[in-house]
């Protein structure tokens, strides 16, 4: 289903489209006029606009011409006239995908080109919301403990529920965000996603909620923000934990009210989207902290998720290990590889505290090493920064045994001293909370 609009002052035609358009199941907006549509293309978004050109107060031209200044992204297909190719032709140099000669010839002759200009808009919607990783089978699992999880992924998806995903670094709390997004009634919609630790608090808030034009410094145009193009879909606000107490008010605002305003802007937008949040950081301690509000913390938990980290679930390892090696293997050294029983037993044995991608990273390594189309334990480098000692095709032994206490103490040594003392830093990097680091500091007697 997708969301279009149709332009012309003519009934007769205007009804026309319309209601083959919404016999095949897409929502449609009617606008009798250049001004009128304008106005409604203001309001919210749409995927399509079908504009005849010819038309009082504003004609179809310059509703194009503002059109692809303002929403790039919206596709439209002009309807001209018998002789008015010319016209068309403009239009087009303009940005318009297509155009039908009036009369129409029917409906399955609007229905090509409208279905051919939307395939188009998802391509560009798949790329625009693409990463690396949306190849990847979704969700393999193997373990017990991880069916719990995929059957509330599964029962969660077919709501529009906030989802707020916890789990350690690495644990694919973005692969469950993706696979919920799936597996729903909106997966015809977009997929949008913000990460809140990787832009500026500034940036974050215009790429967000969108800008007028001149609302600050070099927003020379108006540009529609990612809560505003994820309307109908999914919006995933990755790493929540790291948005600054303000952000927080006005993401609160957006998800009480349904509405926002762009920057700079008066206007209040409806928008429908479900929200599923993620992070890696102990939100407890943050709002006991004050450094998370509570009433966003429960509109975001509606239904909380958690991915143990890949130790609590050995099952997994060996699928998991399969399912990933079946990628890298053609993209690294364009064949099929194998896992060795050696190797799959070292992996088993290991205990991942990067999870999944540092599962991931040691596949990816291993197929670099491999002398063979079989993986053997001593291709898998369990440190990225330390290759195993001599190895040849045994397992090498594992370290000796010591107390854990003794491993705990070291590793947060080490924690500390990477990140040049940094306690939240050290804390995040040990995969705990801020609050669990200083009880152990003041255990181990570490300064
Ligand atoms: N169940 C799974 N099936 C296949 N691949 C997975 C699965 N879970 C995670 N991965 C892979 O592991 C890597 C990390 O996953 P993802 O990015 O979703 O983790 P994350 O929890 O968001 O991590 P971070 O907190 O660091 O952002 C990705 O390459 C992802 O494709
Ligand atoms: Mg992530």
């Amino acid at each position: 289903m997708a969301r279009i609009l149709v332009v012309d002052d003519e009934p007769g035609l205007r009804e026309f489209v319309g209601d083959s358009l919404r016999l095949d199941g897409h929502d449609v907006v009617e606008a009798e006029d250049g001004r009128v549509a304008s106005k409604k293309l203001d309001e919210r978004g749409f995927d399509l606009v079908v504009t005849d050109l010819r038309m009082p107060h504003v004609d179809g031209l310059t509703l194009v011409k503002k059109l692809k200044a303002e929403q790039p992204e919206v596709e439209v297909i002009v309807m001209t006239a018998f002789g008015a190719v010319d016209t068309a032709v403009a239009a087009m140099k303009l940005g318009a995908f297509d155009y039908l000669q009036k009369p129409l010839g029917g409906p399955d002759e609007l229905r090509l080109v409208v279905e051919r200009a939307l395939e188009r808009r998802r391509l560009l919607d798949a790329k625009a919301g693409a990463s690396a990783d949306d190849s990847l089978p979704p969700l393999t699992y193997g373990d017990p403990a991880m069916a719990p999880v995929v059957s509330a992924i599964e029962k969660v998806a077919r709501t529009s529920a906030s989802v707020l995903l916890l789990g350690e670094t690495g644990t694919g709390k973005e692969v469950a965000a993706r696979a919920i997004h799936a597996r729903s009634d909106r997966r015809a919609r977009p997929f949008l996603a913000i990460n809140g630790a990787a832009l500026a608090e500034n940036l974050l808030e215009s790429e967000l909620f969108g800008h007028e034009r001149g609302a600050f410094t070099g927003a020379v145009e108006r540009r529609r923000g990612k809560i505003e193009l994820a309307d109908g879909g999914s919006f995933f606000l990755d790493e929540i934990g790291e948005l600054k107490l303000e952000l927080q008010a006005k993401l609160l605002r957006v998800l009480q009210e349904r509405r926002f305003e762009r920057l700079g802007g008066t206007r209040s937008l409806d928008v429908d989207v479900r929200w599923i949040a993620a992070t890696n950081r102990d939100l407890g301690a943050m709002m006991a902290g004050g450094r998370f509000r509570e009433d966003l913390y429960h509109r975001l938990a509606v239904f909380p998720i958690r991915l143990p980290p890949l130790r609590e679930r050995k099952g997994d390892l060996v699928p998991l290990a399969r399912a990933l090696l079946a990628r890298i293997g053609p993209s690294v050294r364009g064949r099929v590889l194998t896992l060795g029983a050696d190797a799959e037993a070292r992996l088993v044995a290991w205990h991942w505290p990067g999870n999944v991608r540092e599962l991931a990273n040691t596949l990816e390594r291993a197929a670099i090493l491999a002398e063979r189309d079989v993986i053997g334990a001593s291709d898998v480098w369990l440190e990225a920064s330390a290759p195993p000692p001599a190895a040849v095709d045994a397992a090498p032994p594992l370290a000796a045994a010591r107390p854990l206490v003794e491993l705990e103490r070291d590793a947060i040594v080490a924690a500390l001293t990477s990140v040049a003392g940094n306690r939240r830093k050290a804390a995040e990097v040990l995969g705990i909370a801020e609050r669990t680091l200083y009880d152990k500091l003041k255990r181990y007697g570490i300064e």
